[in-house]
């Protein structure tokens, strides 16, 4: 992908070291941690199992063993963007350097079309290769004229008048990834240009840098975006190398955790555990971002994507489609339209959910996450290579044994069980998932007219 400069060379070997630390982080994580899935004891849909003791309200607020490090209101990027993760569609994953005007007019389109831009998919982005390669004489950026011969601004009132948002990339150095003109040194300059476009999301990379630490160059970009007086979201795309989480929540809205991620099961396993590393930073204004969604881009089975989506949801990451609206099957249009796992991202208390449990090394694994109103979102994650039953606890969430919850399949899009249960067992086959989310049951009948009936 173009020139590598001697800084880039650098930048590439710190981030290898910091996802080789990431690496070893996790090893003692698991070591630490490891803790028995129980098998399922009998060939069963759901447990159900009476409680010894008897039962109590689930607490109000968030379960301890679930709960962030950070407060909720600390410190982060207040340009009044990004209270939940940012949904939309990015040109990258499947259309790379292949992209021009047409692309994005007719995926506006098809946003709109598919019903996607209605479920909160609202950011059309463009990544590199828009630009030309050369700065005008004024010092401006300028629209590729053989690719995007219209302008961008034209882009952005298609965009907006189909109620849509328009995003544009740039880069912390001299060129961007692609060797187009980076932002580093212009980045006034290129701020009001993005401004004066009215664009509404600026994705900034870290190719080609004068060898500076991302901590130095991100904040004068965001600055500048503030000076505009445009409420821009700001996706930060340093790849994780400095450890972002720890410091960028006033710098951005969003912060990759990871390298690129590539169409295919390992590279998007891989990605997860280096992005729960830093789930305790992500709140409100500033999320972890394990990097564009690959789902439709055929480089994994439909049940694996139904987990990549089911995780990226889950730990509350940026939602950018990568594939190809204009011509999504329906299938693929089923996974990212799924109404209640996006709810699941969108949740408004914001906590990236992580794993709780796991069987060893044998690749079954529980993740959860608190959610409003004292729901919280369950995961049963197979990654092995059979089909395998996964138990949950309520304990592994927090969530006190006697607890009556209900049980709400997000794929089934069916309420398994209002019984009292203390343990959910599932089978999971190879490669998927199952999501639940589980409501304290005293919340649900204070909706209903039986409550005191069934109090009793
Ligand atoms: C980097 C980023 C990618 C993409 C490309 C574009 O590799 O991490 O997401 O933006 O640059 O060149």
């Amino acid at each position: 992908m173009g020139r590598r400069s001697t800084a880039e060379l650098g930048d590439r070997m710190t981030k290898n070291v910091v996802v080789a630390m990431a690496n070893l982080r996790l090893v003692f994580g698991l070591l630490s941690s490891v803790l028995l899935v129980v098998s399922c004891v009998e060939d069963r849909h759901t447990a159900l199992r009476s409680p010894q003791t008897p039962r109590r309200q689930f607490p109000e607020g968030v379960p301890s063993s679930v709960a962030p490090l950070v407060s909720r209101h600390q410190l982060r990027l207040d340009n009044g963007l990004a209270s939940t993760p940012p949904m939309g569609w990015n040109s990258w994953n499947h259309f790379a350097c292949n992209v021009n005007e047409t692309v994005i007019f007719e995926t506006a389109d098809a946003l709109v079309s598919t019903g996607l831009a209605a479920k909160g998919y609202k950011y059309i982005n463009l990544d590199d290769c828009w630009a030309a390669l050369q700065r005008d004489s004024q010092g401006n950026l300028l629209a590729r004229a053989t690719t995007f011969p219209s302008g961008i601004k034209a882009l952005a009132d298609y965009v907006h008048s189909k109620g849509l948002k328009l995003g544009i990339y740039s880069d912390a150095g001299y060129y961007t990834c692609a060797s187009q003109p980076g932002s580093l040194g212009h980045e006034t300059q290129d701020a009001q240009t993005f401004a004066s476009w009215e664009i509404d999301y600026l994705k900034y990379d870290n190719c080609f840098t004068d060898g500076t630490k991302p901590e130095y160059r991100y904040p004068v970009m965001r600055d500048a975006l503030n000076k505009t007086g445009r409420p821009i979201f700001f996706s930060m795309c340093e790849w994780g190398i400095d450890s972002p989480a720890t410091w960028a929540n006033n710098v951005g809205n969003s912060w990759r955790t990871t390298g690129d991620i590539t169409d295919d099961w390992n590279s998007m396993v891989g990605i997860v555990e280096l992005n729960n590393v830093w789930a305790d930073y992500a709140a409100p204004g500033g999320w972890n971002d394990p990097d564009m969604l690959e789902v439709g881009n055929g480089g994994m089975t439909v049940e694996e994507y139904r987990s990549h989506f089911s995780l990226w949801a889950l730990m509350k990451a940026p939602l950018l489609i990568g594939c190809d609206v204009r011509n999504i099957g329906a299938e693929i249009l089923e996974i990212l339209a799924n109404e209640e796992v996006i709810a699941v991202n969108q949740d408004p208390l914001g906590v990236q959910g992580k794993r709780v449990r796991m069987d060893g090394f044998s690749g079954l694994e529980v993740w959860s996450g608190p959610l409003s109103s004292g729901r919280v979102v369950l995961l049963l994650w197979n990654r092995s290579s059979e089909s395998a039953n996964i138990t949950a606890r309520w304990s592994d969430m927090g969530i006190p044994n006697d607890t009556l919850l209900t049980v709400r399949d997000l794929w089934k899009h069916e309420t398994i069980s209002e019984a009292e249960m203390y343990e959910i067992c599932q089978e999971v086959p190879s490669h998927g998932v199952k999501m639940f989310i589980l409501t304290p049951v005293s919340q649900i009948y204070l909706k209903r007219e039986s409550y005191s009936h069934k109090m009793d």
